[in-house]
């Protein structure tokens, strides 16, 4: 068993419009806010209790999450005023949590489908300090690397370089033994990724490399996002639960569809991540869209690669 801390307090700037009006954690994807598709994962592995840290629209979480009984496990709420960090929002919300089990850290922006409970066993089995999933990318250039020794060590933290050493990067899951976080200052802006890791490697504390090759996304840019969303999504499109769809419409591209929604007769969509409660009027067609939960969409709309909301109506690259 396994206690948990999910990072979700980023403004979110690369997703941008997107994130003015939602936590990049709590954007839909297949028909369930990011955060959802990781609370399920971290639930399977034997997560009993996990702590949301969150701040940038903090107060968007609570409602739909509550205290975590609907997903059979116990969820609380840290919230920082201002941003901590990843190192901060880790020391801040493990307050919440016990000592005496292993702490699973999860960026709240990523989709993975590699064991979490196996990646526990590795860090236990090894008696580390903290044991990062690492995750081998065709071109690390853009990411900064992560080598590791024969053991599995981690033996250094590398910024972006031209000719990286190493095809592994940080994957954003990380298992930490309390007593480490603990060295995290308290109330502090701290980076784990660039202060934390690297200084535990200095001072010779063992960090370990947990090497799972599974599906991985990091769903930071409106493009990953789509991805994600489309990945998941079997066939054309998927609705969820009480949504109706006029028969003439036609939806395609591994579209997804918000609960509750009510698509128009005649409507195209193509490859749009639909929220829920949306109206979509008769006659419109959408391509390469995002319309956020509650949004009515006129009849006869035509938008490609928009962003529309109650509010908002602007263009995104998707
Ligand atoms: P960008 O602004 O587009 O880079 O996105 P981001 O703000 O989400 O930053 P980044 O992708 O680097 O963050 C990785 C994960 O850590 C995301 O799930 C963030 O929500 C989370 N995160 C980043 N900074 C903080 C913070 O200061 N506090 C908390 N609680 N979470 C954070």
């Amino acid at each position: 068993m396994a206690v948990g801390i999910l990072l979700v307090g980023g403004f979110g700037t690369r997703l941008k419009p997107l994130t003015d009006e939602s936590p990049k954690p709590m954007l839909p994807v297949a028909g369930l806010p990011v955060t959802e598709h990781q609370i399920l994962a971290a639930k399977k592995a034997g997560v009993h209790t996990l702590v949301l840290a969150t701040s940038y629209l903090a107060e968007i979480f609570t409602p739909y999450f509550g205290d975590g009984a609907k997903w059979g496990m116990k969820i609380l709420y840290a919230v920082e005023k201002e941003p901590l960090g990843t190192g901060g929002a880790i020391r801040n919300a493990a307050e919440l949590l016990g000592r005496d089990e292993p702490v699973v850290v999860f960026n709240g922006d990523v989709l993975s489908r590699h064991s979490i409970a196996d990646q526990i066993k590795f860090h236990t089995d090894n008696k580390a300090d903290v044991t990062l999933h690492l995750i081998d990318v065709e071109d690390a250039r853009a990411f900064g690397c992560v080598p590791t020794d024969a053991d599995g060590r981690v033996t250094a933290f590398l910024e972006k370089m031209d000719n990286p050493v190493t095809n592994s990067i940080n994957a954003g899951c990380y298992v930490f033994s309390p007593d480490v976080i603990d060295k995290i200052p308290l109330g502090t802006v701290v980076s784990v990724e660039r202060e934390t890791f690297p200084a535990l490697v200095a001072s010779g504390r063992s960090v370990f490399g947990y090497k799972e090759q599974s599906y991985w996304l990091d769903v930071g840019t409106p493009a990953a996002l789509f991805k994600g969303s489309r990945d998941l999504v079997e066939g054309d499109f998927q609705a969820m639960a009480g949504t109706t769809i006029a028969p003439d419409a036609v939806i395609t591209g591994g579209t997804s569809i918000g609960a509750r929604c009510t698509i128009g007769a005649g409507v195209h969509i193509d490859d749009c991540i639909i929220g829920d409660d949306v109206t979509i009027g008769d006659g419109a067609r959408l391509s390469h869209s995002f319309i956020a939960h509650g949004t009515a969409v006129a009849a006869g709309v035509q938008k490609s690669a928009h962003y529309l909301s109650q509010k908002l109506d602007l263009p995104i690259i998707v």
